[in-house]
């Protein structure tokens, strides 16, 4: 199994290579190609937290073209999205990624459901649990969950049953492409309790506008 601590090398090249990226630009309109997506995804690009539908809003553009590929190459299994993905051209990939990159995120965080153990899942997300060697959230998805760069996705702003839903997909192998096998590795680690209870606490969070620099893992 992979040692999270050990890959130092390409992930500080992968932290570099976010830092370059530019930063995100607001587009007036939504390009043709987006027509299509607005259904699920929403005109703001929040997604639908109720029918479990993710933010688009302010990803970063390579993680969703990457993302793009993988519904379309099956590498990551999901029957909705590959439909929408497999049509689609590398030119559309490029300006659909580039658009919802470019869209502010915007909204309000939910509210912690009654019963949630709060504390675990603040705990796990600020903390890790080591012994389990689970590392913190934070430490690559940057300081308030927001996201760092192209490779590690913002998890504020997702809903805690997309969240939920994505840890197990990693633990099952229906989720794969991310970078190292982080994700994968991260998951399999989690309970069950552990997953629910950080992704409630997680979907509660503040949304912070996304950064592409300064963050640090
Ligand atoms: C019928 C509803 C539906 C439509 C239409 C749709 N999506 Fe999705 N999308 C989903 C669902 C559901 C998921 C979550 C899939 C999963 O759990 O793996 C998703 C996930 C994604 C993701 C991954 C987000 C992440 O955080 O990893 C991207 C990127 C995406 N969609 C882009 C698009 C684009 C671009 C279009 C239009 C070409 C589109 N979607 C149209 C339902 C839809
Ligand atoms: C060692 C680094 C690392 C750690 C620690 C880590 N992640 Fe991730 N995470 C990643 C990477 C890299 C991706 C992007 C995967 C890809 O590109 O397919 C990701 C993606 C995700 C996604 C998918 C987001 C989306 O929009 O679909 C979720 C959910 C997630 N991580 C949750 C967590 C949670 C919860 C924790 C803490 C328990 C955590 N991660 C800790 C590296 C990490």
């Amino acid at each position: 199994m992979h040692d999270l601590r050990m890959p130092r090398r390409s992930f500080a090249a992968m932290m570099i290579g976010g830092m370059l990226a530019a930063a995100p630009v607001s587009w007036a309109a939504a390009p043709p190609e987006a027509a299509s997506c607005v259904a699920c995804h929403g005109a703001d690009g929040m997604g639908n937290a109720a029918a479990g539908y993710p933010r688009l809003a302010g990803l970063p553009a390579k993680y969703i073209a990457d993302q793009l590929r993988y519904f379309a190459d099956g590498t990551r299994n999901n029957a909705i999205m590959s439909g929408m993905a497999k049509p689609l051209s590398q030119a559309q990939i490029g300006v659909l990624a580039t658009y919802y990159a470019g869209l502010k995120p915007s909204g309000k965080p939910a509210p912690m459901p009654a019963g949630a153990a709060a504390s675990e899942g603040e705990r796990l997300a600020l903390r890790g649990d080591w012994d389990k060697g689970i590392p913190a959230c934070i430490r690559c998805h940057g300081p308030g969950a927001v996201g760092v760069g192209e490779n590690f996705p913002p998890l504020v702003g997702q809903s805690a049953a997309y969240i939920e839903a994505q840890i197990k997909a990693w633990k099952d192998g229906s989720r794969r492409g991310d970078p190292l096998g982080m994700m994968h590795t991260v998951a399999l680690r989690m309970s069950d309790a552990q997953t629910q209870d950080v992704a409630q606490w997680l979907a509660a969070q503040p949304l912070l506008p996304v950064k592409t620099s300064k963050a640090q893992p």
